[in-house]
């Protein structure tokens, strides 16, 4: 049997699951959520996210022409970024997005000028900072005063001040991301406070937004995948509903990536070699850091198993082959397994593939969906994917 591996595999009925169940764990019609694109920006995963009704949260010109080519509208798609382009800008204004999240009282000025340039009226909608602690990886936290991200609390009266002067720009919304994979949701609570406490200040000034966007940041079940493979929508939305004050009318915006489109991808790796090492085992597989850098940029965990093999468990080190020795995929416990054997690397559907590079002069890995009919070009035997994957 011969397979092109490493490859991506998307379970697109587990993708169309996750977004019904999604869809149906919101109770408000106020709710909208926008699907954060950087998680995942293939094309197959994009048809289906935009057939479900959710809008695009864009973070560069690029991911706001891939959103359009996709075909979800302009009035859907919100653009976030704490270095927009001028052209980034350009782009967004003349195309009429529906709003640009706004990171500094500078950029301010920029959009105004394009805006005004482009006769046109750019909606606006503050990211503040609302120095709240994601209890996440550092490396994924983004709201705390320390970050680089979103206007601080104690800047908004001089943002407002500033917004009044310029006629191209209208504040409509206020935006806020605290960071990524949250698994307790108190965070979200106390962004909710902070979140109330903006539009109480800004209604003592005579602004009603007409929304409030509260960023993406659901976590997943990393560590055990198959007891949890749609999290827990209804709980997250729940919190909102509580503790978010509302005005009539306003909408809450969400920004969903990883709890969308996580649990759908696992990347499929072959073992090349089992090296006995002087204190662990190595399967050397033939997936690396260029396919998944999550273990390596934030010492991610990702379950690791053997589709080929069962039996009895024994200790192996899982590393790819690139020149680096954060190349790996941890320590685990794998039935005996030996060169030809296929492991499958799970939770990999959000900031894998989007995130993989050429490093070492490597070809990225491919995406093959569950029910992809050029199967036959990857597999050329008895087996298929789904055999492959039905574990
Ligand atoms: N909105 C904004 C403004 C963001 O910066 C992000 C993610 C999201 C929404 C979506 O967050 P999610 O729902 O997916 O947590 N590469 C890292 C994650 C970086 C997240 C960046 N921003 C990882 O692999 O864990």
């Amino acid at each position: 049997m011969s397979v092109r591996t490493p490859f991506y595999y998307y379970d697109l009925t587990l993708l169309e699951n996750t977004l019904e169940e999604m869809q149906a764990a919101i109770n408000n019609p106020n709710f909208k959520v926008h699907y954060a694109i950087k998680a995942n920006a293939e094309d197959r995963i994009l048809h289906t996210i935009k057939k479900h009704g959710l809008g695009a949260d864009c973070v560069s010109g690029n991911e706001i022409k891939k959103a359009l080519e996709i075909g979800f509208e302009p009035q859907d798609i919100v653009l976030a970024g704490i270095g927009k382009s001028d052209e980034e800008l350009e782009l967004a204004i003349s195309q009429g997005i529906h709003s640009i999240n706004c990171e500094s009282i500078e950029e301010l000025e920029v959009i105004n000028e394009i805006a005004e340039r482009h006769e046109a009226i750019a909606s606006i909608a503050f990211r503040i900072n609302p120095n709240v602690d994601a209890q996440t990886h550092h490396k994924i936290t983004t709201g705390l005063n320390e970050n680089k991200f979103g206007i601080p609390i104690t800047e908004l009266d001089a943002a407002v001040d500033e917004i009044l002067k310029h006629k191209n720009l209208a504040l409509k919304g206020i935006h806020f991301h605290i960071g990524s994979q949250i698994l307790n949701l108190n965070p979200f609570a106390n962004l909710c406070q902070q979140a109330n406490n903006v539009t109480t200040s800004l209604k003592a000034r005579g602004i009603v937004l007409e929304h409030i966007n509260v960023g993406g940041g659901l976590g997943i079940n990393y560590t055990n995948p198959d007891s949890q493979l749609i999290p827990n929508f209804v709980e997250y939305f729940r919190v909102f509903e509580k503790f978010l004050n509302l005005e009539e009318g306003q909408t809450v915006h969400f920004e969903l990536g990883r709890s969308i489109v996580g649990q759908c991808g696992s990347l499929v790796s072959k073992v090349l070699y089992v090296k006995k090492g002087a204190s662990s085992n190595f399967a050397i597989i033939d997936a690396g850091m260029t396919d998944l850098i999550r273990p390596a940029l934030y010492n991610a965990f990702h379950k690791v198993e053997n589709i080929s093999k069962d039996g009895e468990l024994e200790p192996y080190h899982v590393v790819g082959p690139i020149c680096e020795s954060s190349d790996t995929f941890g320590k685990t416990e794998l039935p005996k397994t030996s060169r030809g054997d296929f492991l499958i690397i799970k939770s990999a559907g959000a900031y894998g593939q989007v995130l993989s590079s050429n490093y070492n002069l490597r070809d990225r890995a491919a995406a093959i969906y569950s029910d992809d009919i050029s199967l036959e070009n990857y597999i050329s035997s008895r087996e298929t994917v789904s055999e492959l994957l039905a574990v």
